[in-house]
């Protein structure tokens, strides 16, 4: 994985990532500067997106580049990740000579590959943006895998904004009930950049069986002794809210029950009252809220909070076009020149 890819934060310092928010605070004050003029980015999607797809498009015009957007499966072949693999099912091409090919045409490659759903101990291997990184010659910049990297940039961004110095503001990352079981990404996100910024996080979930992924759970455990802020599970709504500064929804799939969805769906059912509601946000600090978006409204969180001065989706959501064109423009070197 030799060029500077962009797979997870933990990879990135903590200074190159408040480099990078300040650039794309930078870029959000003068959003056009030709800085990869004639550069070109191919974008891989696995699966839809409207604000990752549309930031990345505008963000490479913003800067005098151009996107390829790609769809496997979908007007591009379908693909093969794994080595020694007899390709006698739907896929066409190998993803040793499609990232090879695609390093020919682009300067940088971004891909979105969520989790198969069937197996967590294939899905948490990320093998497959581990492949395009083993096999480009140039960055790959993780688009939503198992974590969501450039969800993260935003986020934090967005939490700067609004709350200024992160450092002991309390943030709890919220379960909520959902009709089908999601990606944890988001969730191993906001865990990891959140206690990287030195945040008293609280993960409070319906019980232990929607614990993140151990991995997760170590690294922010990790991150908070370093950061000097701490990182802690909680099954108890109340205290998990009292005093709160910021409040991030997302709903998933329990890792205990992994593949066999509709054994986790009665418990999924019995746990709508994980709603976020103006009862809960009376009980914080003038928390802000957060999601990453899309959200269905009156499930995850009521309108009221949604439609909230104190929700800060859209910055966020707007911050992805700034935090991208800030990431694109360093891992192409053209860090220097940002006005
Ligand atoms: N938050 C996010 O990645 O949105 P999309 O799925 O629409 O890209």
């Amino acid at each position: 994985m030799t060029p500077p890819h962009f797979i997870t934060t933990q990879d990135w310092g903590i200074d190159e990532i408040r480099v990078l928010i300040d650039r794309a605070r930078s870029l959000r004050e003068s959003p056009v500067q030709h800085l990869l003029k004639n550069r070109t980015i191919a974008l891989v999607f696995f699966n839809p997106s409207l604000r990752t797809r549309a930031s990345f498009e505008v963000g490479a015009f913003q800067l005098g580049a151009h996107a390829v957007v790609l769809e496997p499966g979908k007007g591009a072949w379908e693909m093969a990740f794994n080595d020694g693999e007899v390709m006698d099912g739907e896929a066409e091409e190998h993803v040793r000579e499609g990232a090879r090919v695609l390093s020919e045409y682009c300067d940088l490659i971004a891909v979105r590959r969520f989790p198969l759903f069937a197996d967590w101990s294939i899905d948490r291997q990320d093998h497959v943006i581990k492949a395009f990184a083993r096999h480009a010659s140039v960055p790959v910049i993780n688009m939503e895998t198992i974590t969501h990297p450039c969800q993260e940039l935003a986020h934090a961004m967005a939490l700067g904004d609004r709350l200024g110095d992160l450092r002991g503001k309390k943030y709890v990352l919220t379960w909520t009930y959902h009709p089908k079981p999601l990606n944890t990404a988001v969730a191993n996100s906001a865990a990891m950049i959140a206690t990287r910024m030195g945040m008293d996080v609280t993960l409070l979930c319906p019980d232990e069986r929607y614990a993140l992924d151990e991995r997760y759970m170590n690294t922010a455990q990790k991150n908070a002794q370093a950061s000097g802020g701490s990182f802690t599970m909680s099954h108890d709504i109340d205290s998990a809210y009292d005093g709160a500064h910021a409040v991030y929804a997302k709903s998933w799939g329990s890792l205990a029950f992994y593949g066999d969805w509709e054994r986790e769906k009665p418990v999924r059912d019995a746990n709508k009252h994980f709603i976020v509601d103006e009862t809960k946000m009376a009980r914080t600090s003038d928390a802000v809220f957060g999601h990453c978006l899309p959200a269905r409204r009156n499930v995850k969180a009521t309108d009221a909070v949604f439609d909230s001065p104190r929700s800060m989706v859209i910055e966020e959501a707007a911050n992805r076009l700034h935090v991208q064109k800030a990431l694109m423009a360093t891992l192409l070197g053209a860090q220097g020149e940002i006005r």
